[in-house]
């Protein structure tokens, strides 16, 4: 994989960014700062997650800025630094080229808009922005403002079923990165370690990975709208995804 086609490399400093040409009022490695976008009194909104996920307005886009930073114990001492200095290879790089080939192929995941490495010795910190789904909202607080139907759990689990279908395994498979839009269509968001895979037996790791998050969800906020037979609605769509 390489560069994909329609963006630019721009170096600045200890900074390599890769910037979609056309889209942006401005080719600079301060898109990649929320400094940046608060000066400009363009933050509208922000999600706290692992860090802080900032949304930001460029002209009529909507935009999400989002600094990759490690979880686990392992992150507790090095918040955000990761070893290898080839671009082609950092999170940030490798996450915007395969956005773009999902997006080629149709599939329903974020608009790749940049991806930003900078250089701190051996290591670098990595950012990534997108295009934002304007009118989604996560599927956790879809469930916790009320029921989705039968055909809505079943689209939820064709969605999956094509990105298995075209071999991405999603690593994080959780009910905070399945997005739902205003018209009801299904997304899938956060592909950091993501990738295309031979079949094996990660299709199932990613859905009962799912189904462990909504269990989860379920445990810590008990008037979630979701009940076992959910499921059975989302295995069946799965089974048959409908190929747009
Ligand atoms: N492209 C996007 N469009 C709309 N909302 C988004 C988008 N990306 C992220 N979000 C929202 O921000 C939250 C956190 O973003 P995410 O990229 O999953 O970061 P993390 O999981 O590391 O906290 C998501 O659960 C979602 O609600
Ligand atoms: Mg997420």
């Amino acid at each position: 994989m390489s560069r994909p086609a329609g963006f630019v490399e721009i170096r600045q400093g200890a900074d390599i960014c890769w910037l979609r040409e056309d889209a942006l009022s401005t080719l600079s490695s301060d898109l990649f700062e929320p400094s940046f976008w608060q000066a400009r009194n363009a933050v509208t909104g922000t999600a706290t997650g692992r860090g802080i996920t900032w949304f930001v307005r460029d002209g009529e886009r909507e935009l999400v800025l989002r600094h990759y930073r490690r979880g686990g114990l392992f992150g507790r001492l090095v918040k955000d630094l990761y070893a290898g200095l080839n671009p082609g290879n950092s999170r940030a790089m490798r996450e915007l080229m395969l956005l773009a080939e999902m997006r080629a192929q149709g599939l329903p995941v974020p608009e790749p808009i940049g991806a930003r490495l900078r250089r701190v010795g051996p290591f670098y910190r990595a950012d990534l922005l997108i295009g934002r789904i304007t009118s989604a909202t996560d599927l956790l607080a879809i469930l916790q403002a009320g029921p989705l139907s039968a055909g809505q759990w079943q689209q939820i689990g064709s969605m999956i079923g094509r990105f298995h279908a075209a071999g991405i395994d999603h690593t994080d498979l959780n009910i905070h990165n399945i997005l739902l839009d205003r018209d009801g269509q299904s997304w899938l968001i956060d592909f950091d370690k993501c990738g295309r895979r031979a079949p094996g037996g990660w299709q199932q790791a990613n859905l009962a990975r799912l189904l462990r998050s909504l269990e989860k969800e379920k445990r810590l906020h008990p008037g979630m709208h979701w009940e076992p037979p959910h499921w059975t609605m989302l295995t069946d769509g799965y089974r048959r995804p409908v190929i747009k």
